[in-house]
């Protein structure tokens, strides 16, 4: 038996495992019953579960609790409540739950190119799919080639990555140099390392960029790492990154017909800490308001920011041609391009999805055996 439980201990409010090894868990009353897998206490038909933690006394207590045999090699634990319930949890599922959840991110710098997977395959195979997916969510970029170059042609990938997540402005973008255009996209400028959609409370987390033309000399496609820039910014200068998690910076775009506007700070934390959104959009940061008590700290923190983004040694660049598709973390991961030189003909697409439907369709291939 791989995992087994040498004793129990009542403390009260928790009974806690002595594993084999001398390791230690407790387990609050309250989770454990919670948890109960028992036919009662789940949807029989989806498994979810069926009780509510109100339905005992907040007090609850077991009357007995032991370790027994499951199966040829796992052992449970039993216990039955002061309410005469009864809840079995076999020791294997709950060591299962004792580590953390890990990230797997693999942070970058200029020397990273992303890895080129082919268009048609990433379509037609699921091990291909599967491949890229895992990428995706290691480095947050990758491209695609020999895709097609007729417009729209990001409508395909929804078998894939989901569907495309809409915002106001058209479904899929297009950017031309347009004199009438709303966004520098459509002039023939340099745009520094940015995500899309900062005007939006969740900006879209999945960013397609579909070259279908590139005739035009310059428009070089550079991307950065931006959790890789705040993780370096946090350990050089710990109270610069505070002000970046704490103050909140508004973002608008807008055209002639729409306009949207979100107020978030640039640096977003997960309840652990961790870094999980970067929004960083100079062209479309609105003034903070002066009466943000952080203002002159805050402006320090952003100063330093943007110089490790815009620092050649932060970004990646390449040449995105025709019939090239860049996925990109849009959360993590910031583009741009440097300047149109010529008058050469140059059209990208942006569709956008969200990272959730893409991780989703990586566990859907391995849940299902298709992988
Ligand atoms: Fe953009
Ligand atoms: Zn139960």
């Amino acid at each position: 038996m791989k995992h087994s439980i040498s004793s129990l201990v009542d403390e009260g409010d928790a009974l806690t495992a002595v594993w084999r090894g001398g390791e230690r868990t407790a387990l609050p009353y309250l989770w454990l019953r919670d948890n109960c897998g028992c036919g009662e206490c789940r949807v029989g038909q989806t498994t979810e579960k069926r009780f509510h933690v109100f339905q005992v006394a907040a007090d609850l207590r077991p009357q007995r609790a032991a370790v027994e045999r499951a199966g040829r090699d796992d052992e449970a634990i039993a216990v039955t409540w002061s309410d005469g319930h009864r809840t079995r949890f076999r020791s294997s599922e709950i060591h299962a739950l004792i580590g953390r959840p890990q990230r797997e991110m693999e942070y970058w710098d200029c020397r990273f190119q992303p890895r080129r997977f082919d268009y048609g395959r990433f379509l037609s195979s699921d091990r291909t799919a599967a491949d890229l997916i895992e990428e995706f969510l290691r480095t947050g970029a990758c491209v695609l080639i020999d895709a097609p170059t007729a417009p729209d042609t990001a409508e395909q990938l929804v078998s894939r990555m989901g569907p495309i997540r809409e915002v106001v402005f058209e479904r899929i973008h297009n950017v031309t140099v347009d004199p009438a255009g709303y966004s520098i996209a459509h002039t023939d400028l340099a745009i520094a390392p940015h995500n899309d959609f900062t005007s939006y409370l969740w900006p879209p987390s999945v960013q397609a960029l579909h070259m279908l033309t590139n005739e035009c000399d310059g428009g070089d496609s550079l991307i950065v790492d931006a959790f890789a820039v705040v993780d370096g910014l946090r350990r050089d200068r710990p109270e610069r990154f505070e002000e970046l998690c704490a103050v909140p910076v508004p973002f608008r775009l807008f055209s002639e017909k729409d306009e949207s506007c979100a107020v978030g700070p640039m640096v977003e934390l997960d309840v652990e800490g961790n870094v999980r959104m970067v929004r960083f959009n100079t062209q479309q940061m609105q003034p903070i308001p002066l009466s943000q008590p952080r203002l002159r700290d805050f402006y320090a923190a952003y100063h330093d920011l943007s110089a490790r983004i815009n620092a050649d040694a932060a970004q990646a660049r390449f040449r995105l041609e025709a019939g090239q598709l860049l996925l990109a973390a849009a959360h993590r991961v910031l583009h741009g391009r440097t300047a149109l030189r010529s008058r050469g003909r140059r059209h990208l697409q942006d569709a956008y999805f969200e990272h959730d439907n893409v991780r989703n369709h990586l566990t859907v291939l391995r849940r299902t055996g298709r992988i």
